[in-house]
């Protein structure tokens, strides 16, 4: 167990349990969040007995957001230097090699919203509600959701959603494609928990090469991105995984992946 302030880690059968852990303040996004998500994104990354991981809140909210009350205090510059720090961490999360799943508990409004688009996959609660309120504070999202809000959901419905400051349920968050999935509250983690350990039985090094073909091929053109998809596919084809897979397929027996 790593000593945190303001999350809770846990380390189980393989996933990486990280909660944001400061309810009174909605779990809003402050200096200390950061850093220490930070942290332990970068540990998950490197452990190699954590496959998958998944990041929840506590209590009613995912995430209401970047620190209000701390913005509220810094000058043009340093709210600068906040946005870049915030991005910072967002594009750990995307871009480290395992998956991550955000399972959505409840308010998951501007940062907290982007924090979900830089997960893998988000589950969300039935109870979870999802908008980039952030014109309604004189700002504009900051931590990548003008940018990863279009790429999911449609540059239209993310200028919708971004100019008018709409919360949207669940229901309505996973028929524009923000979730992939709603779940009563009761099962979220559950239903999370499974769907990390599904993917962590999985073959390591085609999840993770999955994963980078496509997050890199969808900001590239089409030729370069199937040209980067072949890279990645060949890096899976040389791992000695390719050919345990196969060759349990062949022998009808489940594959003993080694990470290799
Ligand atoms: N930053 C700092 N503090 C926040 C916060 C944020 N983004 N969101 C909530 N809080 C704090 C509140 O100030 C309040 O603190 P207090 O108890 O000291 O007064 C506490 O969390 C509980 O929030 P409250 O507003 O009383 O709860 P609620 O159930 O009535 O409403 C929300 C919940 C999420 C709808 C509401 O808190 C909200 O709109 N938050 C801001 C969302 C936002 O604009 N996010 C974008 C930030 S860029």
């Amino acid at each position: 167990m790593r000593d945190y302030k303001t999350i809770l880690f846990e380390e189980r059968d393989g996933i990486g349990f990280v909660t944001i852990n400061r309810p009174d303040a909605m779990n809003a996004l402050n200096g200390d969040v950061l850093d220490e998500l930070a942290d332990v994104f970068a540990y998950i990354g490197s452990a190699d007995a954590i496959r998958a991981a998944i990041l929840t809140g506590t209590g009613k909210a995912f995430v209401a957001g970047a620190d209000i009350a701390h913005m509220r205090t810094l000058a043009a510059a340093e709210g600068r230097d906040l946005i870049i720090k915030g991005q910072r961490v967002m594009a750990l999360i995307e871009n480290t090699d395992k998956p991550v799943i955000a399972a959505v508990n409840g308010y998951a409004l501007g940062g907290g919203c982007e924090l979900a688009m830089a997960c893998d996959i988000r589950l969300a609660s039935e109870k979870a509600l999802f908008g980039q309120p952030e014109v309604n504070l004189g700002i504009i999202p900051g931590f990548g959701g003008t940018q990863r809000l279009p790429r999911l959901v449609g540059k239209g419905m993310a200028k919708y959603l971004i100019m008018s400051a709409e919360t949207l349920r669940a229901d309505e968050a996973l028929r524009i494609g923000l979730v992939e999935k709603v779940l009563p509250p009761e099962q979220l983690l559950a239903e999370a928990e499974k769907l990390a350990k599904t993917i962590a039985s999985k073959a390591p090094i085609a999840v993770k090469m999955a994963k980078l073909a496509i997050n890199k091929g969808v900001s590239l053109d089409l030729d370069s991105a199937v040209a980067f998809e072949a890279e990645a596919f060949a890096g899976a084809f040389a791992s000695d995984d390719r050919v345990e897979g196969m060759q349990a397929f062949l022998e009808k027996r489940p594959a003993d992946f080694k990470n290799k």
